[in-house]
Parts: C-alpha cells; sequence; structure tokens
C-alpha cells in the first residue's frame, strides 16, 4: 500500500473537520467532492456562496451537502472578532483591527481552528505560504513543549532500499530560513515524531546533515549542526539520532560504515535533517525533479494542524494533503 493510501485508511477512520479558506476556487471545490464522496473529511469551504457555488457549477461539481461559509455575513464572525482580540491586543491589535480581520478568510479559517470548529486548515492554491503560516503562527501558535514551527517533506522514493522501505522524511524545507542550533535540534525532534505518525517510521533513524562527517571539516557552519545535535541528545535522549554527517554518509550503508564509524544512524537513516532552508528547500525538489521521489509536505509544530498547498497544486493535492491533515489532527 502506498504512503497515501495508507494515509487515507488512516483518515476515513475518524472524521474530522477539515476548513478549506479558498472555498471559491475551482480545484478547491473539486476536491472538496472527493473528500466527502470518499470520507476523508468534513470539508469546510470559505467564500462568498454564490461564487463558490458559480465554481461548483462551472467545474460540474456536485457539493450538495458540504458546507460553505461566508466570513461576511456569518453569524460567528462577532466571536472570532472578539476572540482574536483578546490574543492579540497587546501585539497592537485593536477591536476594529479583528473585526476587519476574521472578514478575511484566512483569519476567519485559522479562527475556526483556534476554537475547535474546525480540526484543521488546508490553504495555499492561491494564498502563498507566508499567508497562512504568519496568522497560524500568531494565533494558533505553538504545542506545548514546541517553540519552533518548521515543516516535514514526505519524501516516497523510487529506491525502496532508501530510509524506510522508499520513504524519507525531509526536513526543514519551507519555513524556518535559517534556523539556530537550537532550533534546529527541535526541528529533528518534530521531524523524528511526524515520521512516527504520518510514516509509520516505529524507529526514526535521525540524521544532521552538514558537508563535514563528524568532524571531516572545521567552520562555523559545521559547528552549528554539531552544537543541534547535543542540544537534540540532550532534549530527546531516548531519539535515534547523530550528526553531523554528509547526505551519503546518512543513507549509504559502506559509506555510513567508513566515514561514521559505529553511528546507529549513519547508512540507515530514515529522518534527514538540512542545516538551513536554501539546503531543504533544494534538496527537496532534488529529490523530487531528479530521484523521481513522489513528495508531500506537512506542518510541524503547530498547536492543531495546518498545511500549506503549492500553487500549481492538482485536485488530487488539495484531497491528499486533507487527508494527511486530517490524520494529524486525530
Ligand atoms: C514563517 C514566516 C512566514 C514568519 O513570517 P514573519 O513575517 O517573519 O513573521 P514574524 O517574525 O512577524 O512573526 C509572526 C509571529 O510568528 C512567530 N513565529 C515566526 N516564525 C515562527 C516559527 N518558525 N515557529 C513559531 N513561531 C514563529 C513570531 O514569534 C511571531 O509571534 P508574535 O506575533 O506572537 O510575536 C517567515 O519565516 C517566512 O516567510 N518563512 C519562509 C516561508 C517561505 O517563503 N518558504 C518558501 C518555501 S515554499
Amino acid at each position: 500500500m502506498s504512503m497515501v493510501d495508507d494515509i487515507k485508511k488512516k483518515a476515513q477512520s475518524k472524521l474530522m473537520t477539515i476548513v478549506l479558506p479558498e472555498g471559491d476556487e475551482p480545484r478547491t471545490v473539486q476536491a472538496a467532492k472527493i473528500i466527502k464522496d470518499e470520507g476523508l473529511a468534513k470539508p469546510v469551504l470559505l467564500g462568498n456562496k454564490e461564487a463558490v457555488l458559480n465554481q461548483a457549477k462551472e467545474t460540474g461539481t456536485d457539493i450538495t451537502g458540504i458546507e460553505i461559509i461566508d466570513p461576511l455575513t456569518s453569524n460567528k464572525a462577532k466571536e472570532y472578532a472578539g476572540q482574536l482580540y483578546e490574543l492579540r491586543k497587546a501585539k497592537g491589535v485593536t477591536e476594529e483591527d479583528a473585526a476587519k480581520l476574521v472578514q478575511d478568510v484566512m483569519y476567519y479559517g485559522i479562527m475556526m481552528v483556534k476554537t475547535g470548529d474546525a480540526d484543521g486548515l488546508v490553504s495555499g492554491a492561491v494564498h502563498t505560504t507566508g499567508d497562512m503560516l504568519r496568522p497560524a503562527l500568531q494565533i494558533i501558535k505553538t504545542k506545548p513543549g514546541i517553540k519552533v514551527v518548521s515543516s516535514s517533506f514526505l519524501m516516497d522514493c523510487p529506491n525502496k532500499n532508501l530510509g524506510h522501505n522508499g520513504l524519507l522524511v525531509y526536513a526543514d524545507c519551507v519555513v524556518m530560513p535559517n534556523p539556530t542550533a537550537d532550533e534546529l535540534a527541535e526541528i529533528g525532534i518534530s521531524a523524528a515524531d511526524t515520521a512516527k505518525r504520518l510514516c509509520g517510521i516505529d524507529e526514526p533513524k535521525v540524521a544532521f546533515l552538514s558537508f563535514s562527517t563528524k568532524g571531516s571539516a572545521k567552520h562555523e557552519l559545521v559547528t552549528k549542526v554539531q552544537q543541534a545535535v547535543a542540544k537534540a541528545h540532550e532534549l530527546a535522549p531516548d531519539l535515534c539520532l547523530d550528526g553531523e554527517m554528509q547526505f551519503d554518509a546518512a543513507l549509504v550503508p559502506e559509506i555510513g560504515a567508513s566515514k561514521a564509524k559505529g553511528s546507529p544512524v549513519a547508512g540507515h537513516a530514515n529522518v534527514l535533517i538540512f542545516p538551513d532552508l536554501q539546503a531543504g528547500n533544494i534538496g527537496y525538489k532534488i529529490t523530487q525533479r531528479i530521484g523521481g521521489a513522489e513528495c508531500f509536505a506537512v506542518l510541524q509544530g503547530l498547536a492543531k494542524p495546518c498545511n500549506d498547498l503549492s500553487r500549481g497544486c492538482s485536485v488530487d493535492d488539495i484531497v491528499n494533503t486533507v487527508a494527511f491533515t486530517a490524520v494529524q489532527a486525530q
């Protein structure tokens, strides 16, 4: 069974409510119908009702039975504005600002998740990563004990000898441009949790990547990764993690054995932590485009799940991301 099929099966086992703020966007409307029909989640579409229904008509999609909420006319908007004001007044948000903000589909959707009216949110077919991330970071905030929100890419590689039957978890490829050593340590711990919860990797083996393996090069960039490894050991003593190591030492058993002798991770890593966003973002795209891997992005560390799509996403990408989000919410 593929990773996506496995996730869909899990999503169907407990129906979660997932809000789609881009309700008047054609791919989102079509995805909502599939999500409902396959029982992956209860989708809620946000937007002007007429605009949503028009998209349904134009795409030949029957969305009977799918809830549509217009933030401009919703009777919950006042309540959400009050709560948003309380949450953000210390940051200078006035009551008027809050009332205006919740008219925006993204803030309205985030408030639905914050208040428990929805279990998770998926957007990004139209909005940028930052458009969704900023309100999510401001309002939903991080899980208890976690300071940093980051992302994991679940890479399903054609070479099934790699990682966990071809599955590799890459982090962080979306959020933190230049994490400190402490932040990098947290990214590694969150990615291991994602690997367990979403990929069925019961024993994550976490490699902190660098251009150096076990001190083979000396540079402040290498020192940062070494410090992250030490911090991660301190924060999660039972987690199987190691570094710093090069990509080949992490994945190829013979190279791992020669460059990082005795390492419990080298040569067998299934979770790869990149030192910064440039490396992570480039790395996942190389694996996808040249390596032929299928990939799915999830955000990790938020108190409740919100996930981002690429603006070039397909209907299937939206359906799959909703399934991942539902499983995160369960
Ligand atoms: C994540 C991101 C949107 C934050 O935006 P920002 O404008 O820097 O946001 P701010 O610094 O004003 O922070 C907003 C709030 O989020 C919090 N925050 C920012 N990054 C955070 C993180 N990674 N984890 C937890 N909280 C975070 C801040 O503490 C702040 O909280 P507060 O308002 O309650 O004090 C920004 O880091 C970003 O654009 N990252 C790259 C995203 C991207 O373009 N990726 C491309 C690959 S697809």
